[in-house]
């Protein structure tokens, strides 16, 4: 076992390299989206509440956790969990962050690679002569593989697998790697980010057209800046804007913990923690939001955003939208809009590569290269079938049980495991050692009572999320004895495949397709299970192997 320390070159390596982690796709993509589903202004208040009294609580817990496990040479969630306490069920809980990992950067690397190829569609100008309805179709067939070449695209799949190699290369060159392109990638997305949300924030109504006279982008931003404070008692948007919370930061997967375990002993948490933190919040709640809600809004409208939050205003739309601004302009607004999503998206998914490099290097002495190829071969078998099989919601299974379920259940079992069986009053001492600010007292009350009842609540409402998320009227019912009917979206009915059975009783006409997205679902699960089960079966063995070597 190689015992030479590996640790961050720096500080603010440190710091740019967890900001990096924290800011992803899931800024830009997921927030907007997350926020125009949930009514805008409704959802923006309890979003706030679950950073400060989730969010914050968990990134201490973290990279305390991390820093911690890392002292002993321990750096991903198996051991370091194991360092907290002896008990064995807890390296297997520990499997999360290794396993949420993998599972996630099989489709993150996917989208990595259409920013990619979009920014050279965007200077080679693929788009300047399609109107609207052909780029849109252009992604659709995009992701749908259609194409020429035996009936097939095939560049989808070798953007992918391409994107995914530079994954493993970066990778391969160890923390320092990981280091330079945060250094190059955050500052670059920030002046992306300004420059695209400056825009955002002074089109006003001059793109009002004829098709979309009321056009305004200032709707788009008072949409979601105007709080609506009845929205505090829909449990729907609570585990919302906690589901958006714990992506966004990062917390619950097992990559804090691994970026936090090559710190250096002593080294502060309090102000460093808090600075990623307030990083990634600046650029979701003032870059992210300023950019596709409002340009939208400032071309087509409100209710137009409304109608088609997802992936297609990022990919669909923006293309489009950004030629109105003329060529130069168009090519420039575009090729920041692109990069930024690269460069947001990849030092995330570096992130995601640490966990099992690092396992593999404390248990078996594995290399970078080794490390990092192992890695990327996961990752392919993972995710060649969500780029296969996108149209049938492969993708959507993986996000919803390794980049939502999961993240919920590991970041409930490690507070619990934080501040109640390592007890609050180490916790605390390790929070605060080495610490460059005083951390507010509350917050040792908050992480030992308060985020655990929160992450208790939201995992409940998950499960059994009642008819139309209609909570008051099921309540009410339970008392009146007539049961409790879940709703398609619980997680109980997902487990039952509810919601596409619902849709087969509604559509018999697309029967053909619902079914081969059930049989898919089934197998992106098989995979997911396969894989913790892979993982488990590596840290049995690795716990063996400890004994033997008399390490435990
Ligand atoms: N926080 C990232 C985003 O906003 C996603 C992310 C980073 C992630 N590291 C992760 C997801 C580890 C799962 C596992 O896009
Ligand atoms: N799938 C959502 C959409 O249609 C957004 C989303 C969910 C997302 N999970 C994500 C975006 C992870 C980026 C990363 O737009």
């Amino acid at each position: 076992m190689s015992k030479q320390k590996e640790s961050w070159g720096s500080r603010m390596g440190l710091i740019l390299a967890m900001a990096g982690n924290a800011v992803g796709l899931g800024n830009f993509l997921r927030f907007p989206v997350q926020a125009v589903q949930n009514g805008g202004g409704a959802f923006i208040l309890p979003y706030l509440i679950c950073f400060l009294l989730m969010g914050i609580p968990l990134l201490f817990v973290e990279w305390s956790l991390g820093r911690y496990g890392g002292k002993l040479g321990n750096h991903s969630t198996p051991y370091i969990l194991d360092s907290i306490t002896k008990k064995a069920v807890w390296k297997y809980v520990g499997v999360f962050g290794i396993f949420t990992n993998i599972a996630v950067v099989a489709y993150y690397t996917y989208i990595e690679s259409w920013t990619f190829v979009y920014v050279f569609h965007t200077l080679f100008g693929t788009f300047t002569e399609m109107n609207q309805a052909e780029i849109s179709t252009y992604f659709n067939d995009y992701v749908g593989l259609k194409g020429t070449l035996f009936g097939m695209n095939f560049l989808p799949i070798l953007a992918y697998v391409a994107i995914l190699g530079l994954n493993v290369y970066i990778l391969s060159t160890g923390l320092g790697g990981i280091e330079k392109v945060a250094k190059i990638g955050m500052p670059l997305l920030i002046l992306f980010g300004i420059i695209l949300a400056y825009r955002g924030w002074t089109m006003g109504d001059d793109f009002a057209s004829e098709a979309f006279p009321d056009a305004n982008a200032w709707d788009g931003i008072n949409f979601l800046w105007t709080p609506q404070y009845s929205s505090l008692a829909d449990p729907k948007v609570w585990l919302a804007a906690a589901g958006q919370i714990f992506f966004t930061l990062s917390v619950g997967m097992g990559s804090i913990q691994c970026y936090a375990s090559y710190m250096r002993e002593n080294e502060d948490i309090a102000l460093n923690s808090i600075t990623a933190g307030f990083t990634n919040e600046f650029v979701e709640v003032i870059l992210g939001s300023a950019i596709v809600i409002p340009i939208a809004a400032g071309f087509l409208g409100l209710d137009w955003v409304m109608e088609n939050a997802g992936f297609g205003m990022a990919f669909q739309t923006m293309p489009y939208l950004f030629q109105q601004w003329g060529a130069v302009f168009g090519v420039i607004a575009g090729v920041c809009w692109f990069g930024l999503l690269f460069f947001a998206g990849i030092t995330s998914s570096l992130a995601m590569g640490t966990p099992w490099m690092g396992f593999m290097h404390d248990e078996f002495g594995w290399g970078k290269i080794k490390g990092a190829l192992s890695f990327g071969a996961l990752a392919l078998v993972m995710g060649l079938p969500t780029v296969l099989f996108y149209q049938y919601g492969y993708f959507d299974e993986y996000d919803y049980w390794a980049g939502t379920v999961s993240l919920v259940v590991f970041a409930l079992l490690e507070i619990i495991l934080f501040a109640w069986v390592f007890g609050m009053e180490k916790g605390w001492e390790e929070i605060t050692r080495g610490a460059d600010i005083r951390i507010p007292l509350i917050y040792k009350f908050i992480i030992k009572y308060i985020t655990p009842v929160l992450l208790l609540m939201v995992f409940i409402g998950a499960l059994f999320t009642p008819q139309g998320n209609d909570w008051a009227g099921a309540l009410s019912g339970l008392f009146e004895g007539n049961g409790w009917t879940l709703d398609n979206s619980s997680l109980i009915a997902k487990i039952t495949l509810g919601d596409l059975k619902a849709q087969l009783a509604l559509n018999p006409d697309d029967s053909v397709f619902i079914e081969d997205k059930m049989f898919y679902t089934q197998m992106a699960r098989s995979q997911m299970i396969i894989l913790f089960v892979f993982i488990s079966i590596i840290v049995w063995f690795s716990t063996k192997k400890r004994k033997l070597e008399g390490r435990l």
